[in-house]
């Protein structure tokens, strides 16, 4: 029926003023200048799971470039353009950009009176894409906005809550896929249709994912590593056979209990404020790897090509977390907060989620949660500028001194910024026997 083909009123109930009005604005671009323009792929299967999207892929029957430049114009945006692929990017902001593809109409391929003419190329782009549910498109010139182009029945899929490929090579032609498979499958808590799911094990045990770099690999896992159903994912990435490729040497059953609760426990770390990773992939990447032998862990690191301060946090994770957790669980009477203080801090924060799903009890993860706020909590006021006034030159004195300051701060033995000062002249007194001052 017309209002299932026409899917208009769910796109501006679904998704924010901001990527409503561009996709708007960019039907009535493409108009001026007698072009079709489509959004395809995740912005339309998000609007028909009624969910919102910030993934504006723009598909152009003309010149695509042109497109985006006008686009950018309209936004003061930048526009990065590709030519010899036809395609551009428009960059709104950090985190916000505009894809533009050019499907080229192919005017020899068929005689230009007839209606295909006008969609085979929205076909041909469509159909090189992963699965049905990613392969829909919706039209946005004016006269036809909201019209849904959905050759490959991505509709129904989406109904029957199923990912499906387009056709027998896909995972061939693009191993990543097999990856993808399994994400959109537990992101949406759909099914692998059987046929899709018999090509994909095929694909795997011949070897595909050997062929494709490891820098792919590592694009696909980082956006897994970041969803919220990451355990889930990485679990089938197991029962798939496709965790050896992923994680070479590394024991999934080791590690699974802890993955399952990572998510929570990233949660609670959140709501206790404690909770700000630069790299939101890294806590998953640490729990994965924390039963690994250093060297393994490295080598993962290493075939990802993580820079030197991410490795430094994974291998000092790794060395530190036992430690960590066998000192959270000793009664506060046998172990100093500043033990545990320097414990912890050595450790990077992208590591206190493992820490915290390791914590299987709910009152030792309240101790845990007291030792952050004491130890974030008692950071000396007092600085390095202190430290100069009094004269000592700068150097590894000016750090080993403010720790030392912060251990006794925790183990409650100072009361007043003057005992902190006091500490402080004595400590360095005693350590530099002068000799540092200027
Ligand atoms: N695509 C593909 N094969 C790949 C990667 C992407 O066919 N290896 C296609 C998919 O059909 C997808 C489109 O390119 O719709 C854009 O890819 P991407 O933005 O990565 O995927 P989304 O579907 O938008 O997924 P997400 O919601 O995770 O952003």
């Amino acid at each position: 029926t017309l209002s299932r083909r026409n899917i208009g009123w769910v796109m501006q109930r679904t998704l924010s003023p901001t990527v409503w009005n561009i996709l708007k604005q960019a039907g009535k671009l493409a108009d001026g200048m007698g072009f079709k323009i489509y959004a395809a792929g995740g912005l339309v299967r998000d609007v028909l799971l009624g969910q919102e999207s910030l993934d504006v892929d723009l598909v152009v029957e003309g010149d695509g470039i042109r497109l985006a430049e006008e686009l950018g114009k309209a936004h003061r945006a930048r526009v990065r353009q590709h030519h010899k692929f036809g395609t551009a990017e428009v960059i709104l902001s950090e985190d916000f950009k505009i894809d533009v593809a050019t499907a080229r109409v192919e005017f020899y391929a068929y005689p230009a009176a007839l209606p295909q003419v006008e969609s085979s190329s929205l076909h041909q782009d469509l159909y090189r894409r992963d699965f049905t549910i990613n392969a829909m498109a919706v039209s946005l010139n004016e006269k036809k906005f909201g019209d849904l182009v959905d050759f490959f029945d991505g509709r129904e899929d989406l109904e029957q809550r199923m990912v499906r490929v387009l056709h027998n090579l896909s995972f061939v032609e693009d191993p990543i896929r097999i990856l993808r498979a399994v994400r959109f499958e537990q992101r949406y808590g759909f099914k692998i249709e059987p046929q899709t799911l018999k090509l994909l094990k095929e694909a795997v045990r011949q070897g595909v994912l050997h062929k494709v770099t490891s820098e792919r690999v590592w694009e696909e896992l980082k956006h897994i590593l970041v969803e919220a159903e990451a355990a889930k994912m990485l679990h089938r990435l197991e029962e798939l056979n496709v965790w050896p490729y992923v994680f070479p040497d590394v024991n999934y059953w080791e590690v699974d209990p802890v993955l399952k609760e990572l998510h929570n426990a990233m949660d609670l770390l959140d709501q206790w404020g404690q909770l700000q990773p630069a790299e939101r992939w890294l806590p998953y990447y640490i729990a994965v790897l924390h039963w690994s032998e250093v060297e393994v862990a490295l080598r993962v690191c290493r075939k990802y090509n993580l820079s030197k301060r991410q490795t430094e946090k994974v291998q000092l994770a790794l060395e530190g977390w036992r430690e960590a957790v066998a000192m959270i669980w000793k009664a506060p009477q046998d172990v100093k907060i500043s033990q545990l203080a320097k414990v912890l801090l050595k450790m990077p924060r992208e590591s206190y989620p493992m820490l915290l799903a390791i914590l299987e009890d709910s009152w030792i993860k309240v101790r845990f949660r007291q030792l952050l706020n004491i130890i974030m909590d008692s950071k000396p006021k007092i600085n390095g500028k202190y430290i100069k006034s009094l004269g000592y030159r700068p150097g590894p004195v000016y750090r080993e001194a403010l720790d030392a300051l912060w251990r006794e701060r925790l183990d409650g033995n100072l009361r007043t910024e003057e005992d902190e000062r006091q500490f402080l002249r004595d400590y360095l007194d005693r350590v530099t026997k002068g000799e540092s001052k200027c």
